[in-house]
């Protein structure tokens, strides 16, 4: 292999030769979303994968988003950099007992966040994303009770928001429950005037003190849009570099979690994709995302429920 190879240079060429769009989520490396074709939050990453011309897709986050993508697109090849860039939410719900779970609650109708595998999508009546999940649920009648899965956070957090109680399953994002309440309480004492800003993944002691919940996009409009000059960002820290392009003139401070040994605000999944494997994934187009012909025309319908709810 040569040396001294330049990533930008060869993936500016290749995706031009090959017609192929970069999509990556705001958690990317730096270099990653500086390249992307188009940078943006779960939904909006769907819904441009839903309405792409390209040949190619090549997904720069982690493996449930490449997977939606090609469930969206069954004749494209869409590209992982890294096919072990899983989730630790996705994780959290295993198929099997997620189905034996829906079948002691029959009469749910099963509402899923996006971040879960093709085979929970398949057992799944609506997808959706922290941006649209409380219009997704109050679109559903009243009296129709709903199975929430997997974010238990976010499953708590939409239930205070809608008044809907709905059936929840136990699961929680590894890096979004990192986060210390005491020293994020510190910081905010040490810094008046700052604003806390969380990701609903996050803990219900965390979201109550938040002057601001929403998505990844939610977060970075309300930064801009906000007359605070500070703020307190609990969320996974690859934001900050959009958040600090956008918005250059705020001071951005990274929530602190409760180990500081470990850079636990970071998610080890995402981060698993770099320059170099985004290079050799659209050089040799591989690895590839693949799903299962009839699993993928189950899931697709969940997912298709979403995206028409979002427009
Ligand atoms: P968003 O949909 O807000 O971008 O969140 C994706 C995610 O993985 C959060 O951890
Ligand atoms: Fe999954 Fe959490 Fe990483 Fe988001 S931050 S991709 S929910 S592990």
């Amino acid at each position: 292999t040569p040396k001294n190879i330049n990533y930008v240079e060869e993936i500016n060429r290749l995706r031009k030769e090959k017609n192929a769009i970069i999509l990556a989520h705001y958690y990317q490396e730096d270099a990653i979303q500086d390249i992307a074709d188009f940078v943006g939050d779960s939904l909006a990453l769907a819904q441009k994968a839903a309405t792409t011309n390209a040949d190619i897709i090549v997904f720069a986050g982690v493996h449930f988003m490449a997977e939606t993508a090609k469930i969206l697109n069954p004749t494209k090849k869409v590209l992982l950099p890294d096919l072990k860039a899983g989730c630790s939410l996705a994780d959290s719900c295993p198929p099997s007992e997620f189905a034996a779970f829906k079948k002691k609650h029959p009469n749910h109708i099963v509402v899923s966040y996006v971040n879960t595998s093709a085979e929970i999508k398949a057992l799944t009546d609506i997808v959706c994303t922290s941006s649209n999940a409380e219009k997704i649920i109050n679109s559903i009648p009243k009296d129709q009770p709903i199975i929430f899965a997997p974010d238990r956070n976010l499953g708590a957090w939409l239930v205070k928001k809608t008044g809907r109680d709905m059936v929840l399953w136990d699961g929680a994002c590894m890096v979004h429950e990192a986060f210390s309440i005491d020293k994020i309480l510190t910081l905010y004492a040490e810094n008046p005037g700052a604003e806390i800003i969380a990701h609903p993944e996050s803990e219900a002691h965390l979201l109550k003190v938040a002057k601001y919940v929403g998505s990844t996009s939610g977060l970075l409009n309300y930064v801009k849009t906000s007359k605070a000059t500070t703020f307190i960002v609990a969320t996974e820290v690859g934001i900050l570099h959009k958040m600090r392009q956008e918005s250059p003139d705020k001071i951005l401070i990274p929530a602190p979690v409760e180990d500081d040994s470990c850079n636990c605000s970071e998610c080890f999944y995402m981060k698993m994709n770099t320059m170099k494997k985004l290079y050799l994934c659209l050089k040799h187009e591989l690895p590839f995302v693949e799903v299962d012909k009839e699993l993928s025309k189950k899931a697709l319908v969940s997912i298709e429920r979403m995206l028409e709810l979002s427009k």
